[in-house]
């Protein structure tokens, strides 16, 4: 496994290789853990090479407490890294990505990036955009692995790709889950061992909502999960939102052709928990 801190280094490996490697691509903020390797995983079956980058982020944090916070463990991760047979690594540090000049770009996502998350992480997609569309000039991959545990993230990215003709097939995949339901995410080790007992209750809520949704309508669902929530004195609801999959609209009037997903942001303690379900 050969790792890389500077662009050009790792722009000169790929750039070496035989002409016709497929590359795919996982980007990571580090802190790895199983649902990553599953990516990674995946992307070892469906390309020549795997290329991870470990880089977390600053123009995607609303808060520089959470960014400050946000775990770092680079040993570890390169362990994992290499008990998946990755292939290049590339982990840049802030002033390699945006030298002296940490911004984003201005993104028009089409209104994606105005709904859920975007209402409450100002400035998080331009953010999110800005990095995944450098990563993708410098990695240049085929194809790149993106979890559907930050569903809307996903979308903003299959956006960004269409509107910029980036040439990435953008690849979904599956919430990877502890055995109780718990959506695996880096921020999980930062709960208290209580915040940690009480979290499955997010997905329970969510696949009893899917249920109910299959015969009440949306507005008796999102009520039904607030007083659920109300229940847990250790989370704290900030959204559940029933919306089309494709252009993230709030639900108004079921519709049989329509795909919908159910989103959830909880606060376990001070620690943002998000999942989903397809319904
Ligand atoms: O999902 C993440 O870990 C990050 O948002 C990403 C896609 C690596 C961009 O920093």
């Amino acid at each position: 496994m050969l790792v890389f801190a500077k662009i050009k280094s790792v722009q000169q490996k790929i750039k070496s290789l035989k002409k016709g490697t497929s590359i795919g691509f996982v980007p990571t903020m580090g802190a790895l853990h199983k649902g990553h390797l599953s990516l990674i995983e995946r992307a070892k079956k469906e390309n020549d090479i795997v290329v991870v980058s470990i880089f977390v982020n600053p123009t995607q944090f609303d808060k520089q407490e959470d960014l400050i916070n946000y775990p770092k463990s680079i040993d570890a991760d390169l362990s994992l890294l290499k008990s998946v047979y990755c292939d290049i690594v590339f982990a840049p540090s802030s002033k390699e990505v945006y030298a002296d000049d940490v911004k984003s770009e201005n993104f028009n996502f089409d209104g994606l990036e105005f709904k859920m998350e975007g209402k409450f992480r100002d400035g998080h997609f331009n953010g999110v955009g800005t990095i995944v569309k450098r990563l993708f000039e410098i990695v240049k991959p085929n194809k790149a692995y993106f979890g559907e545990k930050d569903f809307q993230q996903l979308q903003i990215i299959r956006n960004m790709v269409k509107n910029h003709n980036v040439p990435v097939k953008i690849v979904p995949c599956e919430i990877y889950r502890e055995n109780d339901g718990l959506a695996m995410s880096s921020r999980n080790a930062r709960l208290t061992e209580d915040h940690r007992k009480v979290a499955p209750f997010i997905y329970k809520t969510l696949k009893l909502a899917k249920l109910k949704f299959g015969i009440e309508n949306a507005l008796n669902v999102v009520h039904w999960v607030e007083n659920e929530l109300k229940k847990q004195p250790l989370l704290e609801l900030e959204y559940f939102e029933i919306a089309e999959e494709e252009t993230l609209q709030t639900i108004k009037n079921k519709n049989s052709k329509q795909k919908y997903r159910a989103f959830i942001a909880v606060f376990a303690g001070k620690i943002r928990l998000i999942d989903n379900i397809s319904l």
